[in-house]
C-alpha cells in the first residue's frame, strides 16, 4: 500500500503534483479565467463583506494559514488574523458577525479546531472549513468549506496536506480578488496560468531528491538547525523547522530572517546548519545579506534558490534549486526540498518516520 516506496511520507511527498492537480480539477479554468468553488460561491456576499478573515489551526495547518494570510492580504486586501486554535478558544477573543472565520485541519478533529469553530459560531461568525477529510467533524460544523483532494495522509508528519492547503487558499484569494476587483486582470490572469503549471513544476522539484539526501547525510548528526525565510517563505521556514523536529528529533527553529539579529545570530557558529529559502523574488537581496552575515559567523549554510541563481550559490556550501514561479506561489515549491531534506535526515538517523514518539496523527486531545 506504500506503492513502492519505503515510507508513507515518502509517497506523500511523491503524490503531491497530482493531488494539487486533484485539488483544483475543476474549480480553475485558468483559459476562462474562471475560479469556482460552491462554497465560495454560494458565500460571496459574505466574504466580500467580511471586516476580516481570522483564520485558527494547529501545526502544520496553521502554517498554511500563515502563507495565506500573506496571500489573502495581497490578493484580496482583506485584513487576516492567524491563531493557534488553541490560544484563540482560551483567551475571550473578539469576534465579530461580520467576522469570516476559516479553520484548516487536514483530519478535521483537532479538538482545540474543533472547539475554535464553535466558539465562533456561538459569537455569529460564518465560519468556512478546509478539511482534507471528507464527512470529518470539523467539516461537518463549519458552515461551507471546501475540501482538500489530498487523499488519505497516512505520514504522522503532513506534506500533502499543507501544499493542497496553500492551493485551496491561493484559489479563494484569487477568487475574492476578482470580485472585489483588488488585483488587476492581467495579473489575475497570469496567476491562475501560473497555479495551473504548479503541478509541473512540484514534479520538478521532487528531482532534488537526491541532492537532499547527500545534504542529508552531512548534517545528519546535528543538533540544531535553524530556518530562515522571508515574506511567502517564512511560514514555509517554520514548517521546514516542523517537519525537522517531529521525524528526526533534531531541535529545530524557523524565522523570518530579519529576525535573526535580534537574537538567534549568537547561536550561529561552525555548528549550525542554516537553511535560507532564497527563491529570486521579493526579498532577495535582503536574504542574500542575511546569508553573508550566517557566513561571516562560519555558520554553515544550505539555501534553497531559484534555478539559475548565480549571487547565493558563491556564499552557500550548498544549494537546491527549485524552478522559477511567482513569488507568492513559491511556498509550494520551496516547501518540497525541506520535507525531503528531513525525510531523509530522520531515515539516516533510524527514525520511525511515519510513527514518530510521543505523536498521533489526529490529535484529539485538548
Ligand atoms: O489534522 P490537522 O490538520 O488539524 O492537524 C493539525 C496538527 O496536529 C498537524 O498539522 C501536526 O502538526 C502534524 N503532525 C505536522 O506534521
Amino acid at each position: 500500500e506504500k506503492g513502492g516506496y519505503e515510507h508513507f511520507m515518502l509517497k506523500e511527498i511523491y503524490e503531491q503534483p497530482n493531488v494539487i492537480k486533484d485539488t483544483y480539477r475543476g474549480r480553475l479554468l485558468a483559459n476562462k479565467g474562471i475560479i469556482q468553488m460552491s462554497g465560495v460561491e454560494d458565500n460571496l456576499e459574505k466574504f466580500l463583506n467580511a471586516k476580516r478573515i481570522l483564520i485558527v489551526a494547529c501545526g502544520t495547518s496553521w502554517h498554511a494559514g500563515l502563507v495565506a494570510e500573506y496571500i489573502i492580504e495581497e490578493f484580496s486586501r482583506i485584513p487576516v488574523e492567524v491563531e493557534y486554535a488553541s490560544e484563540f478558544r482560551y483567551r475571550n477573543p473578539i469576534i465579530n458577525s461580520d467576522d469570516i472565520v476559516i479553520a484548516i485541519s487536514q483530519s478535521g478533529e483537532t479538538a482545540d479546531t474543533l472547539a475554535a469553530i464553535k466558539l465562533a459560531k456561538e459569537n455569529g461568525a460564518f465560519v468556512f472549513g478546509v478539511c482534507n477529510v471528507v464527512g470529518s467533524s470539523i467539516s461537518r460544523e463549519t458552515h461551507a468549506g471546501a475540501y482538500t483532494h489530498a487523499g488519505p495522509e497516512i505520514g504522522v508528519a503532513s506534506t500533502k496536506a499543507f501544499t493542497t492547503q496553500i492551493t485551496i487558499l491561493t484559489l479563494l484569494a484569487l477568487r475574492l480578488a476578482k470580485a472585489k476587483g483588488s488585483m488587476n486582470h492581467a495579473d489575475y490572469q497570469r496567476y491562475l496560468l501560473e497555479l495551473e503549471m504548479i503541478p509541473e513544476k512540484v514534479q520538478e522539484a521532487l528531482l532534488t531528491n537526491e541532492i537532499s539526501k547527500q545534504i542529508a547525510a552531512i548534517y545528519k548528526d546535528a543538533s540544531n538547525c535553524l530556518y530562515l525565510g522571508r515574506g511567502y517563505n517564512f511560514p514555509v521556514a517554520l514548517e521546514g523547522a516542523l517537519k525537522l523536529k517531529e521525524i528526526s528529533y533534531i531541535h529545530a527553529e524557523g524565522y523570518p530572517a530579519a529576525e535573526m539579529k535580534h537574537g538567534p545570530i549568537a547561536l550561529i557558529d561552525e555548528q549550525m546548519p542554516v537553511i535560507v529559502i532564497a527563491p529570486n523574488k521579493g526579498h532577495y537581496d535582503k536574504v542574500v545579506s542575511n546569508i553573508q552575515e550566517i557566513k561571516s559567523r562560519s555558520g554553515k549554510i544550505i539555501a534553497v534558490v531559484t534555478k539559475g541563481d548565480t549571487q547565493v550559490k558563491e556564499l552557500a556550501d550548498h544549494v537546491i534549486e527549485i524552478p522559477e514561479t511567482s513569488e507568492a506561489l513559491t511556498p509550494l515549491l520551496t516547501t518540497i526540498p525541506l520535507q525531503l531534506l528531513s525525510y531523509h535526515i530522520a531515515v539516516l538517523r533510524g527514525c520511525n518516520v511515519d510513527q514518530p514518539r510521543n505523536l498521533a496523527k489526529s490529535v484529539t486531545v485538548e
